[in-house]
């Protein structure tokens, strides 16, 4: 069986779904042929949002199944085998699907993603989330809590809370009362061996004052926040339906720092909404040099079925789409190549968690969402490792490994001159 778990978030990303399943006929037709089998079944937001016309276009597919129906992935599957294929399920069941997934059971990692809400409310003109999606749902603390016990209990040290607006949390509490996420935060972080904690990703709007105050609170959330801007232009974010003008965003990013000096912030744009002109650009160009991010993603715009801002006039051609990504790239190219350049010299922590390409190297993610790459022993992929940045450059951080007492080998553990500590 192969499963396509597709995005439709843009239209780059959807189109890929039916090239892969032009070359998943063929593996079919060539297992059959061989007197095999092979199930096709097409999951995520592309079936959601295309269902039936999966279908239609590409009738070898057996199954479609919708993000709010896998929980009932056997039953399906079943049905399918049964059927010959066919099968279909996009509804939005009543029943909550997270009370019905089987429990996280094996370990998966020194770092592992918890949901905790999903779907949007925003309606942002671009997006079409809230209609892949559906509206928001969060899920109960005490559920929350109980899987991250789990998962910390498998082996995780890190914890990154998802949901598509996750800060829009507001889950009901096991004391009975609604929390938010700042207070669901502080309850996970208390959890005994979890050591570091992330979450995305967050809208602007929903950042309440509790959440602010964890970031200053709470030692294992980490000083990284992904906060996408999308447009440093009001007009533009206007028309977005964003809810927030670049002030209010430049203001609360003010308040965030404030709350953690070393705070690094990463964000989505896209380029080339409707209507866009020149000076729209630039100002998205200014807000990139004011924040100073870590590191962002940028996107084309990419006209989504059934959205607002799809059927908008003033649509801007590819190539000044083409021009103002790859000048948007660069500013945020500059930004994290300063940001990375502030860490040389600082000692910091990594999570090791793959090799590198190279023998004997290891790659990780320092507090600040670095990627780090470090020699070091196999063994120490997995935890948690101090390394001095010896190395900065655009899109990573060189470490050494900062040898333990009593682990290190009596010719390596020299002096070390490097400073502890935050990126100023
Ligand atoms: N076109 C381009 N980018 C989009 N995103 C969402 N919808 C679109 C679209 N129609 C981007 C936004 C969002 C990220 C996940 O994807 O920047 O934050
Ligand atoms: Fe989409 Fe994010 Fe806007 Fe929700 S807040 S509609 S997920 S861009």
């Amino acid at each position: 069986m192969v499963i396509l778990n597709t995005c439709h978030i843009r239209e780059k990303a959807a189109e890929k779904t039916f090239s892969e399943l032009g070359r998943l006929r063929r593996l079919k037709t060539e297992r059959e042929a061989a007197g095999g089998q092979l199930i096709i079944a097409v999951a995520g937001c592309v079936a959601q949002a295309e269902g039936r016309e999966i279908l239609t276009r590409a009738p070898f597919v057996d199954l479609v199944v919708g993000p709010q129906a896998y929980h009932r992935l056997p039953e399906l599957l079943a049905r399918a085998t049964r059927a010959g294929g066919g099968v279909l399920d996009t509804e939005f069941p009543i029943e909550p699907k997270f009370d019905q997934l089987p429990e996280a059971g094996a370990a998966r990692g020194a770092s592992a993603f918890l949901s905790v809400q999903e779907g949007c409310d925003k309606f942002c003109s671009f997006c079409v989330v809230p209609y892949t999606r559906g509206a928001e749902y969060s899920r109960p603390a005490g559920a929350i809590l109980a899987e991250a016990r789990r998962l910390v209990a498998a082996g995780a040290i890190e914890l990154t809370l998802l949901g598509q607006n996750v800060n829009a949390y507001h889950g009901d509490g096991p004391d009975g009362a609604g929390w938010g996420l700042g207070r669901l935060i502080r309850a996970v972080a208390d959890i005994d061996g979890l050591v570091r904690l992330r979450y995305t990703t967050s809208h602007p709007a929903d950042m309440d004052e509790d959440l602010i105050a964890a970031h200053r609170e709470v030692p294992q959330l980490m000083p990284f926040l992904h906060l996408p801007v999308q447009s440093g232009s009001d007009r533009v974010l206007e028309a977005m339906n964003r809810r927030h003008g670049t002030a209010a965003y430049v203001d609360l990013v003010r308040r965030l720092r404030d709350a953690r000096p070393d705070l690094a912030l990463s964000s989505d744009f896209i380029v080339g909404f409707p209507g866009e002109s020149e000076e729209d650009f630039a100002l998205t160009l200014a807000l990139v040099e004011t924040v100073g991010f870590a590191q962002a993603y940028s996107f084309k715009y990419s006209a989504r079925p059934g959205t607002p801002a799809a059927g908008l006039a003033d649509q801007v051609p590819e190539p000044v789409k083409m021009d103002r990504l790859a000048r948007l790239q660069a500013a945020i190219g500059r930004t994290q190549h300063a940001f990375n350049q502030r860490s040389l010299g600082l000692r910091t922590t990594v999570l090791a968690e793959r090799s590198g390409r190279q023998p004997g190297q290891l790659i990780g993610r320092s507090p600040y969402m670095q990627s780090v790459y470090f020699e070091a022993p196999a063994d120490r992929l997995g935890s948690l490792v101090e390394v001095d940045v010896v190395g900065a450059y655009a899109i990573s951080i060189a470490g050494r490994l900062v040898e333990r007492a009593g682990r290190a080998k009596a010719s390596s553990s020299k002096a070390n001159s490097s400073k502890e500590g935050a990126i100023a």
